[in-house]
């Protein structure tokens, strides 16, 4: 079901030999005998997504332990689990909330658009929101994912899609149709060979093809205690210094880098190809100067996580022994974590509510508690609900103000465990 993964994914370290990715020429070589650090552990943990009704059997436990690359900063995880596992029947789809309609928006003012149509190719298309959302904006587009269900989904609803990795492979295949956009939106950290997904990029890139990785941003992870956002698909936790060293090896370059709020706390990285004319911008280096993703932070955000856990599991013991009533909201693969992290059965949490269709009355991943619909909240009137989708907490304060005006409440797990209102 999973490998042990000891080289660093983005400067090689660890491979016991000759790095197997050239380094920058600031850092140096990585030391031969030199080894990843265990910087963060939960031990044994389901598959945040592996939703299964009661007839199916669940994938299986792995261990959730965090790597820190003492050459390059890079954070990954010590296994990889077999991506068909993780993607070829995937249940994690894009939400079509307010939020994230919102943060569409941004990403199109962001980017250097012509008056004419521009072509855009989007690695990770899940089930083709942005696509659809680019469409509507008179674009050409094109889309590349690894999950069957969620690229007939795609297809159904008129959007070109190929299903399949992103790597070198498919990016010979598709550099004929040369975007002028490459979006990847919160894949990069579920790659596994990083080194094939860059030589992909460079198959399509062209001299002034544009490059935008969307991805979870380690410094808001560690800064916020956000270790929910550590599971098995997630097999990096990117810093821009990974990044660098990444493509020191590469015709690419970084370009520019803004942050952004979704999931969290995340990053646009723009790359651009080496003979671009346009000159990176300033953000580059002071994104790098200002980053601090080394061992003394990953000690103090282990503590932090470890203390909310903690905290949790308390509040809940407590509202449980009390004769409260409490459930989740939102079966994200957060819930998952948290769930997990803290031994909740059904026992304490009677259910969780979500909105995706391909969640409902299955049950959360390792544990007895069912996935329902959003209505039970209002029917069932718990006294506590865990905002499992915390990063969509003002739109979800908005929606459920009946269940509030009832006296329910909304335990929020960051940056602290907080009771609203
Ligand atoms: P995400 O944070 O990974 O996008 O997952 C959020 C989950 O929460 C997803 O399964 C959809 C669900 N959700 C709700 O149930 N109600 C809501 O109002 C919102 C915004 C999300």
């Amino acid at each position: 079901m999973y490998k042990t993964v000891s080289v660093c994914r983005a400067c090689g370290l660890g491979s016991g030999g000759p790095p197997t990715l050239k380094e920058s020429a600031a850092a140096g070589p990585p030391q031969s005998s030199a080894k990843l650090q265990k910087v963060f552990s939960l031990g044994l943990q389901p598959l945040a997504n592996d939703f299964c009704t009661g007839q199916e059997e669940q994938a299986g436990f792995a261990p959730l332990e965090v790597m820190l690359c003492p050459n390059c900063s890079n954070a990954q995880l010590s296994v990889v689990v077999n991506p068909q596992i993780l993607y070829s029947k995937y249940r994690y789809v894009t939400s079509t909330s307010q939020t994230m309609r919102e943060h569409f928006d941004r990403i199109l003012s962001m980017l250097p658009l012509a008056s004419r149509s521009m072509k855009f190719l989007e690695i990770g298309s899940n089930d083709g929101l942005f696509l659809k959302f680019l469409k509507d904006h008179g674009h050409q587009i094109y889309g590349v994912d690894p999950a069957a269900n969620l690229c007939e989904k795609a297809r159904k609803a008129g959007l070109d899609v190929c299903c399949d990795f992103w790597g070198e492979q498919v990016g010979r295949e598709v550099a004929c149709w040369r975007p002028d956009f490459i979006i990847a939106r919160h894949v990069f950290c579920h790659v596994e060979n990083w080194a094939g997904f860059i030589k992909g990029l460079e198959a399509v890139a062209e001299p002034e093809t544009l490059i935008c990785i969307e991805v979870p941003y380690v410094q808001d992870l560690l800064k916020k205690g956000e270790f929910d956002t550590i599971y098995h698909e997630h097999t990096s936790y990117f810093s821009v210094k990974a990044m660098a060293h990444l493509l020191a090896a590469s015709s690419l370059r970084l370009h520019r880098i803004d942050s952004l709020t979704i999931h969290g706390g995340a990053l646009m990285v723009q790359l651009r190809h080496r003979d671009s004319v346009c000159p990176p911008d300033k953000s580059v280096s002071a994104t790098l100067n200002s980053e601090e993703c080394g061992a003394e932070a990953w000690r103090e955000f282990d503590f932090k996580c470890h203390a909310k856990i903690g905290a949790l599991q308390s509040f809940v013991d407590q509202a449980r022994t009390n004769g409260k009533t409490v459930v989740g909201y939102g079966a994200s693969a957060k819930s998952t974590v948290w769930i997990n992290a803290c031994r909740f059965t059904r026992k304490q949490i009677s259910f969780i509510t979500d909105t995706t269709a391909e969640k409902l009355y299955r049950f959360s991943p390792g544990t007895d508690i069912p996935i329902v619909d959003e209505g039970a909240l209002t029917r069932d009137l718990p006294d506590y609900a865990i905002c499992f989708a915390w990063n969509y907490l003002p739109e979800i304060l908005e929606k459920e103000k009946i269940f509030l005006s009832k006296g329910g409440k909304f335990i929020v797990p960051h940056p602290d465990i907080k009771v609203v209102p």
